[in-house]
Formats: C-alpha cells, sequence, structure tokens
C-alpha cells in the first residue's frame, strides 16, 4: 500500500538522491524539506506513516525533531540518518521511538527494505486501530461510540438492564449522553417494538404537566373540549422517559410517585382510575441529593426512581474517548453533507485533545459538525474548528441567565446569538466577501446582507488588509 513519507535533510544533494530512489521502486507519495522548522509545520497539517530525518542539522538535530514530532503525531514512524555513526546517537534514536537508523553512505536496498518494513508496520497499526474501532462500535448499543473501560462498562450494564422492568435513573451533566444511553435501554429491551414516549419535564409548564401526562376528560377545564389521551397511555406497554426529572414541580411529583408505586393514575377532571404498564427512565442534569436537601425533590420519589443508576461522566474525564467520537461524528456529518473528509489532521486533534469541553459530546458534535461544514480539503484543519473562538459555539454566555427568560424571550435570544455569530464565522471564512459567505451558507446573498444589517454587521472589518 502507498504510503506518505517526509525527508528531512538540511542538504539538498542527499534529498534529491533519495527522492529519486524511492520514486523509481516505489509509489509512496514523497515531500522532501530541507528545513526542519517546516517539517514540524507540515506534520500539523498532515499526517504522514514515515519521517526519514537526518541526524545533524544546524538548527535542530534529528533527535528533537523526532521529540517534537512525536507530540503532535504519536504513530508515525522515523528512520534516522546518520553520517556519525557513533552507538551513542544510533542508541539515543532508539531510546526515543526512531523505528531504525540508517549510516550514510547507505546502500540503496537497505533503505528501500527498511521504507518496506515500516509500511508493512504502519499498515498492521492501521488494521489494529480500525478492529479496535469495529469492536468498540459493536459492543455500543447503536449510536452511542466511546472505549473507555468507564464507557465500556455503561454500554455492558445497558445490554443486562434493558432486559428488565427495572425503574432507571441517568444522572450526568448536559450533553454527555443521557438521552442516547435512555434510546439505548429502550431499543435493547424486549419492549422495543412498543413506543418510547419522552416527557420534556423542562418544557411543559407546571399547569399542564398533569393533563399532558396523564390526559383529561371532556369539560375538566376550560377548553377541554373532549377526552385527550396522555403521554402515560400513549407508552404503555412501552417505555416512559421523564427526561430533566429534576425539574419538575412537587405537586406533580407526588402524583407521579404514584404511577410509579401502583401503576395508576387519574385523568384531569375524571374519575375513574386507570392503569399502565410501563418501564420508567429519568434523567437529570441535577444532583438530586442537593434538591432533596433543599425540599425541592421528594426523597421517595428518588429512592423509587434510583432503582438503577447511571452515572455520565463528563468528556474530560475520559478524553481517550475523544478521537473516537470525533471520528464518530465526522462520518456523520461527512455523509450529512455529502463530503468526502476521511481524516482529522494531527494539529486539529490535538486541539481537541487539550480542550476542557464545557458542554461534553454534544460540543465537540457541534465542532466536527461546523468544522465538516468549513472543511474544504478531505482532512479537518485546525483552522475548521475554530476552537479558539472564545465563546462556546453557537450559544450565549450562561452566565447572560437564560434560564430565567420565558421561552419566547430566550429563544429571540438564542436565534439573534446564532445570527451574529454564524455570520461572524461566515465572514471569516470568506474574507469579508459577502457573496462568497451566502454561498457558503447556501442563502441568498440578499437575505445575507438583511442578516447582517440586523446583527449590526460590517463586512469591511472581516476583509484582510
Ligand atoms: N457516547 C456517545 N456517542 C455518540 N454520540 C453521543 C454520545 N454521547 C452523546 N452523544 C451526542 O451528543 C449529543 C448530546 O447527547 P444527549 O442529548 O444524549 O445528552 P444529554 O446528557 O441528554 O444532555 P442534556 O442534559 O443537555 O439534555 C447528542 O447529539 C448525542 O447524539
Ligand atoms: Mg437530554
Amino acid at each position: 500500500m502507498a504510503g506518505k513519507i517526509l525527508i528531512v535533510d538540511d542538504e539538498r544533494d542527499m534529498l534529491v538522491l533519495l527522492e529519486r530512489i524511492i520514486s523509481e521502486e516505489t509509489d509512496h507519495e514523497l515531500i522532501t524539506e530541507a528545513n526542519p522548522f517546516r517539517a514540524l509545520e507540515l506534520f500539523k497539517e498532515r499526517p504522514f506513516d514515515l519521517l526519514i530525518s537526518d541526524l545533524k542539522m544546524p538548527k535542530m538535530d534529528g533527535i528533537k525533531l523526532l521529540d517534537e514530532v512525536r507530540k503532535i503525531s504519536p504513530e508515525v514512524s522515523v528512520i534516522i540518518l546518520t553520517a556519525y555513526a557513533t552507538i551513542e546517537t544510533a542508541v539515543e534514536a532508539i531510546q526515543k521511538g526512531a523505528y531504525d537508523y540508517l549510516t550514510k553512505p547507505f546502500r540503496r536496498e537497505r533503505i528501500l527494505l527498511t521504507i518496506d518494513k515500516v509500511m508493512k508496520w504502519q499498515e498492521m497499526v492501521r488494521e489494529n486501530r480500525a478492529l479496535r474501532q469495529a469492536l468498540a462500535e459493536k459492543c455500543a448499543p447503536s449510536s452511542l461510540a466511546g472505549s473507555t473501560p468507564v464507557m465500556r462498562d455503561i454500554f455492558e450494564r445497558i445490554q443486562q438492564v434493558a432486559s428488565t422492568t427495572a425503574t432507571v435513573l441517568i444522572t450526568g451533566a448536559s450533553g454527555t449522553g443521557k438521552e442516547l444511553v435512555a434510546r439505548a435501554i429502550h431499543q435493547n429491551s424486549s419492549r422495543s417494538s412498543k413506543k418510547l414516549v419522552t416527557v420534556n419535564c423542562t418544557a411543559i409548564p407546571e399547569q399542564v404537566i398533569e393533563s399532558e401526562l396523564f390526559g383529561h376528560v371532556r369539560g375538566a377545564f376550560t377548553g377541554a373540549w373532549k377526552d385527550k389521551k396522555g403521554l402515560v397511555e400513549e407508552a404503555h406497554e412501552g417505555t416512559l422517559f421523564l427526561d430533566e426529572i429534576g425539574d419538575m414541580g412537587t405537586l406533580m411529583q407526588t402524583k407521579l410517585l404514584r404511577l410509579l408505586q401502583e401503576g395508576e393514575y387519574k385523568p384531569v377532571g375524571g374519575v375513574v382510575t386507570k392503569r399502565a404498564d410501563l418501564r420508567f427512565i429519568a434523567a437529570t442534569n441535577h444532583n438530586l441529593k442537593e434538591d432533596i436537601k433543599e425540599k425541592r425533590f421528594r426523597e421517595d420519589l428518588y429512592y423509587r426512581l434510583n432503582v438503577i443508576r447511571f452515572d455520565l461522566p463528563p468528556l474530560s474525564e475520559r478524553k481517550e474517548d475523544i478521537p473516537l467520537l470525533s471520528y464518530h461524528f465526522l462520518k456523520k456529518y461527512s455523509r450529512l453533507n455529502q463530503k468526502d473528509i476521511r481524516g482529522i489532521s494531527p494539529s486539529a486533534m490535538q486541539g481537541l485533545l487539550t480542550r476542557d469541553f464545557p458542554g461534553n459530546v454534544r460540543e465537540l458534535e457541534n465542532i466536527i459538525e461546523r468544522g465538516v461544514i468549513f472543511c474544504q480539503t478531505d482532512t479537518l484543519q485546525v483552522k475548521d474548528l475554530f476552537l479558539d473562538d472564545e465563546r462556546p459555539a453557537f450559544f450565549p454566555d450562561p452566565d447572560q441567565g437564560i434560564s430565567r427568560l420565558s421561552f419566547r424571550k430566550a429563544k429571540d435570544k438564542m436565534i439573534r446569538a446564532f445570527h451574529e455569530q454564524y455570520i461572524q464565522l461566515l465572514l471569516r471564512e470568506s474574507n469579508g466577501n459577502i457573496s462568497k459567505a451566502a454561498e457558503l451558507a447556501g442563502i441568498q446573498r440578499q437575505y445575507l446582507h438583511r442578516l447582517m444589517k440586523e446583527a449590526g454587521i460590517d463586512a469591511k472589518s472581516f476583509k484582510q488588509k
């Protein structure tokens, strides 16, 4: 298989010689570079399978280059060339993880043979990674990705728990995958042919949640023209997913407790008690223990829900999953956007690995989605990810108190923030060229112009001087 090779040597003659030998005998892709600093830059942009580097170079020697390259691209193989073949330098290079060293002058066959061995090794590494990924995906229920021990444990428990009807409580910070876990439990259960009905306790106002859940009879309140079925009835024989349960008011908590304990409920305004056969799953990003102390959450309800517990760790505590998740989303959004983006450059990956991700997996997903949209090559580059953007993508700062606004005001605010940030990204990408920005966004130029005016954005400030 053809691989990618970078050759670094301050002697041009050496570069020419090596290039000739390798390109005559193999079909590997070759880049030669006399300046080790520029070589490092190249590594940040694209992956290589093999680095062949001279040992003695004026500004940065081969061992130092090897060290630096390893930080960016841990899996690249390195061959060191040296005219000063002392045992010490050779040993040092091998200790630092070089694959081999060759002494100048070298024989043509020797270099070709070594390259051949490296490429076979690289292919094995790749196959191994693909196998590991396939295995991780196979163990994970449907759309969940992750290969860290803590996530593997969660996947395993999902399978075990799914076959029971035990009530499940899923906790974890925002964007850690609570809803995905709830779906996976339902899909893997014997109820999967029936419905999974989600009740979003935050979105439904206190006054209507009871009738939403339990339904109502005709004439129960003004506007109740006829009997209406509730979500509980809709979920009969399936799963009821109580999302954001921490936001449910205490009055409703009491009624829910009865449903959990007795399997019984009464539609609003009704006299007949109804029964439902349900599997309950609840999720929250609240610390319910705290809520109990503050009397916002019923302790008895907590113990009813907390039969089986999944606590999803924040992404910053399972950074080893970042590459797998990134590729998972890369595949998903490349397909959705009909683009053929295959890779993530080492420095882009490095940027992702060193990020904190307060928004957890959702934040990573948003970054990759936006990256795919802006990416112009077959590899996501660090510039496509806009990692230095101070504001988290597409959202106003959390301290603006969005949760204290009415739904309509909050939505307006989010949309304005989205327009503003999206347009800025577009203009930055197109160097302030409005036509090009409109084309990138797939909207009319006039429409973009109007949005810019509304958001008070001037294209001039994005033009590069
Ligand atoms: N392990 C995972 N594998 C693949 N995608 C994931 C994973 N975890 C989360 N996601 C994705 O991240 C996004 C957020 O996940 P989800 O909605 O399940 O989070 P949540 O914990 O319910 O967040 P919130 O508390 O904000 O409601 C979704 O688009 C989901 O598909
Ligand atoms: Mg959720």
